[in-house]
């Protein structure tokens, strides 16, 4: 194996970073809405779908690479985008991305990461997508993504699910604020984490770099900062405009129904992430695999669809594509390495899933990763 063996698993990371970091940065990415029932309902949703093993089969070579937009990548994770990374811990981002890199696993760069875009795609040139929020102001769209595509960003990933800021109330009550700022009780927390609280301080204080130059205001609260930058919900019209500009493979992130996802092939896009945005947005949304369920035919044949929110084993990979998904990618589980392991936290949970995705595949009787289908599925 190639990873660390005490940290087995995520939820052996995730126990770890919870001890590493002050609450106010575990919370922020722990979060869910509401009462947290739509990030229960993503576990749920996984761990209900259960597949036949056939043995007196050779499945001495498993092949788990993929082709995705033309790129052959190592397997069928990626890094999912999360804004404001480098507070979980600092220089987050760029070690995640180099991990990647090494990995070859597409790392998905958030518009409000806390590091330079231009950064990221030196540190991951072979594997970088960009997630965009859409600007309200169409100057910044097209500067923002002329800035992207000279970086070199192969994929970029339109995400449509904040028409409106969260209110989470974890957030709200840790005072989180942007520019990120020293209250008393961040002061008070970070005191008690010094480990994260020096390196903090030997960085620099995390802020959304990308976006500063189109900034207006002075400090919001967090979700409200997200929204006042970004389209009071991305239009149809607004997908027709970046499809116009951006040259390469656009897909579209945050797609629940499947009428948006029909909508989403006729106005040019090449692909999709199903996503609940990890149980953030609305607690009585479905899990992404009720929504892979219900996707219609024609846009399997014509996208290639991949999905997000809740996986944390190489078994949901597998789940996953038992019911259709191409791709998957995880957000907190590559967050919960890096809080607990700083810059080997990416290369501890890439090991873990490559590790886990081959096992799987071979205790299931499955050549491929290609090869896993409906036919496995034993209920769900
Ligand atoms: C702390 C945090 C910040 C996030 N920031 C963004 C973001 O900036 N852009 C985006 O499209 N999605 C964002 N997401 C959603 C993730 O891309 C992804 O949909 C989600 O994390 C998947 O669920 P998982 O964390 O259970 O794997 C964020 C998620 C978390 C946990």
């Amino acid at each position: 194996m190639d990873y660390d063996t005490r940290y087995p698993g995520i939820d052996d990371l995730k126990r770890l970073a919870k001890r590493r970091v002050p609450n106010f940065a575990f919370d922020y990415m722990e979060a869910g809405i509401d009462r947290e029932m739509g990030k229960r309902r993503n576990r749920d949703a996984f761990d209900a779908v259960r597949l036949w093993p056939r043995y007196l089969r050779d499945v001495s070579a498993t092949e788990i690479e993929v082709t995705t937009f033309g790129r052959r990548y190592a397997m069928p994770l990626g890094v999912a985008p999360v804004g404001l990374g480098n507070m979980m811990w600092p220089q987050a981002e760029r070690s995640l991305a180099a991990a990647a890199q090494q990995a070859n696993i597409p790392y998905v760069l958030s518009t409000f990461s806390t590091t330079d875009l231009a950064e990221i795609a030196q540190a991951a040139p072979d594997v970088c997508w960009f997630q965009l929020y859409t600007p309200q102001q169409p100057a910044a769209l097209k500067d923002l993504l002329a800035r992207v595509q000279a970086a070199g960003f192969h994929v970029l990933v339109v995400t449509v699910d904040i028409p409106v800021g969260a209110k989470r109330n974890r957030e709200l009550k840790n005072g989180l604020k942007l520019p990120f700022s020293f209250t008393w009780n961040i002061v008070w927390q970070s005191m008690t984490h010094p480990r994260w609280a020096l390196t903090t301080l030997r960085h620099g204080r995390p802020d959304f770099v990308n976006v500063q130059r189109y900034r207006s205001g002075s400090t919001t609260g967090l979700a409200e900062f997200i929204t006042n930058f970004s389209a009071q919900g991305v239009s149809r019209e607004h997908l027709r405009t970046i499809r116009r500009i951006w040259q390469g493979p656009l897909v579209v992130k945050g797609v629940q129904h499947p009428q948006d996802a029909l909508d989403a092939l006729n106005l040019g896009a090449d692909g999709l992430i199903l996503s609940n945005h990890g149980g953030r947005q609305l607690d009585g949304a479905p899990s992404s695999l009720e929504s892979l369920r219900r996707l219609p035919d024609e846009v399997h044949r014509r996208m290639t669809v991949m999905l997000d929110s809740g996986v944390r084993t190489g078994l949901d990979v597998i789940r996953a594509k038992a019911l259709g998904a191409q791709m998957v990618f995880s957000g907190r589980s590559f967050f919960y390495g890096v809080a607990a392991l700083g810059v080997k936290g990416g290369r501890q949970v890439a090991g873990i899933y490559r590790d886990e995705i081959t096992r799987t595949l071979k205790q299931l009787g499955c050549a491929s990763f290609e090869a896993m289908d409906g036919s496995w599925l034993a209920g769900a």
